[in-house]
Parts: structure tokens; sequence; C-alpha cells
């Protein structure tokens, strides 16, 4: 029944992404310029709750738009329910809905769903991640230097020392090719299919890489901070690779090679 929901809400939240998409739409701004929210996140948040509610009244939700609904249950849904609002806005078909499923604190199950490319990506702790139901597994490759990575960029902080303008700026004047798609979902969810070699970022939320980082695992990969512990994703830094750049990877953005 879990995994039942958690498909049926993720399908529901992006029939309402696609509903919106394109047409006209209230946009507002959150803290800072271009940290957007618009009419179909809430939107896509009160379909996805409503689902989730009718199943599961006692759970725990933590959802971007909405902020906590807080119970004692062992059960946590974790939502964001537009990645790449910017590119939503834009009509850029690069968005997704996006939810993860925490049991005692550990994730157990990810949904992450772009309707426009028609990718829906869902991994179960300990059973493997799929792309519209067929295995993926993430890539081979062996080198930073011969790697495409993919990042973000956060609305703030741009500018400390090790920061995301620096550790990109040291990338590219390498020639690493560094990609920057505007959904760290979906990011995530190309590491695990083996498009990118790796995915790092300075400062995301909960709700963007809850479901991607358990992807990014059972798709064979490993996701940590930025010394090399086990992820949480209740801190803000996150680098998750195919495993075999990790090492490397990390010393790359410490300024360490
Ligand atoms: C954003 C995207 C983006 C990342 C930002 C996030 P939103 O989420 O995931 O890729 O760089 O840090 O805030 O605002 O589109 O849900
Ligand atoms: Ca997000
Ligand atoms: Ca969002």
């Amino acid at each position: 029944m879990l995994k039942e929901t958690l498909i049926k809400a993720t399908e529901a939240g992006a029939k309402v992404m696609q509903e919106y998409f394109q047409g006209n739409f209230l946009i507002s701004n959150k803290e800072g310029i271009n940290n957007l929210v618009t009419e179909a996140d809430h939107a896509s948040e009160k379909v996805i709750f409503e689902i989730i509610k009718n199943e599961f009244p006692d759970h725990f939700i933590l959802s971007e738009e909405a902020g906590e609904l807080a119970s004692d249950s062992n059960y946590k849904w974790i939502i964001d329910p537009i990645d790449g609002t910017v590119n939503f806005a834009h009509g850029i078909p690069l968005c997704c809905v996006s939810i993860g499923l925490e049991l005692d604190g550990e994730m157990i199950m990810g949904a992450v769903y772009n309707p426009f490319i028609n990718e829906f990506y869902f991994a179960q702790k300990g059973y493997g991640a799929s792309l519209n139901d067929k295995r993926i597994y993430v890539s081979e490759e062996k080198e930073v230097i011969k790697s495409c990575l993919v990042t973000g960029f956060p609305y703030s902080y741009l500018d400390h020392h090790n920061g995301p303008l620096d550790v990109f700026a040291r990338m590219i004047r390498k020639g690493v090719p560094v990609r920057r798609l505007g959904s760290a979902a979906l990011d995530l969810c190309w590491v695990a299919a083996g498009r990118f070699d790796g995915f790092f970022e300075h400062k995301l939320q909960a709700w963007d890489s809850a479901a991607g980082f358990l992807i990014v695992q059972e798709a064979g990969g490993r996701v940590s901070d930025f010394t090399g512990k086990k992820y949480s994703p209740y801190q803000p830094h996150i680098v998750a690779t195919n495993g075999k750049i990790h090492d490397e990877l990390l010393k790359w953005i410490r300024d360490e090679v």
C-alpha cells in the first residue's frame, strides 16, 4: 500500500504540473531573487497531500511549501511538489515531482517523475532502482577528468571560499564538463541512470534530495556529504556519484587535488 500510494501521489502531482505547464499561472517570489513559487506548486502539493492523508492520516509529512505536518508516526513523507520551479515557470520541461518516504529516519522508498519526457524513477531500499520499470545502474567511469558532472547553485552563499562558484570554476578551468539542469532531483536520477558520473551541490533542502539520493544508492552509486560521511538529507552538502569517482571528486570539491 505504501508503494501504491507513493506512485499514485507522484503521478497526481505530475498531472497537475502538466495542466498548468505553459499556461497562465501566478508566480511569486520567496526570499531571494528568482526563488520562485507558482500556483502549480501549491496545487501539486494539495493533491499529493490529499492522496497521502487519505491512506495514512497519521503519518508525518514534510513538504516544501506547506512545511511540517508533524505527528509521532515512524513514517515521514518528504515532498517537493515541483522540483525545478524556475524551469517550470519558463516552460522548460526539466522539472518533476519528488517524494521520499522515511521509516524510523531511514529512506525506504523514493519516486521522481518528469511527465514532460515521461520518465518515472523509483527505488525501494534493498530492491534496486528503476526508470519506467526497467532497472537502472550508475556509470562505470573511474576518473573525474573524463567524467560528465552536474551541479546546481543556491540562491545565496555563492561566493565563499570553496563555495559553489569556486568549485565550478576549478572544474571548468581543467576542462571537466559540468552541467546545470536546475532540478536537483533530476540531477540525482540522471546519475542513477548513468548519464552523469557525478553530482554535487552546496545547499540543498531535504525535499530536493530525499527521493533522489535513495535512487542513486539503489542504482549502485554512493552518496555522501563533503567529508565522505553517510549522507543525511537534513544537512546541506551532497556528493552523489557512480562510486568509482567518489573519493577523487571529494578532493576536487575540497581543493585537495
Ligand atoms: C531547486 C532545484 C535546483 C537547486 C536549488 C533548489 P526548487 O529546487 O532543485 O536544482 O539548485 O537549490 O532549491 O526551488 O526548484 O524546488
Ligand atoms: Ca526543490
Ligand atoms: Ca520545489
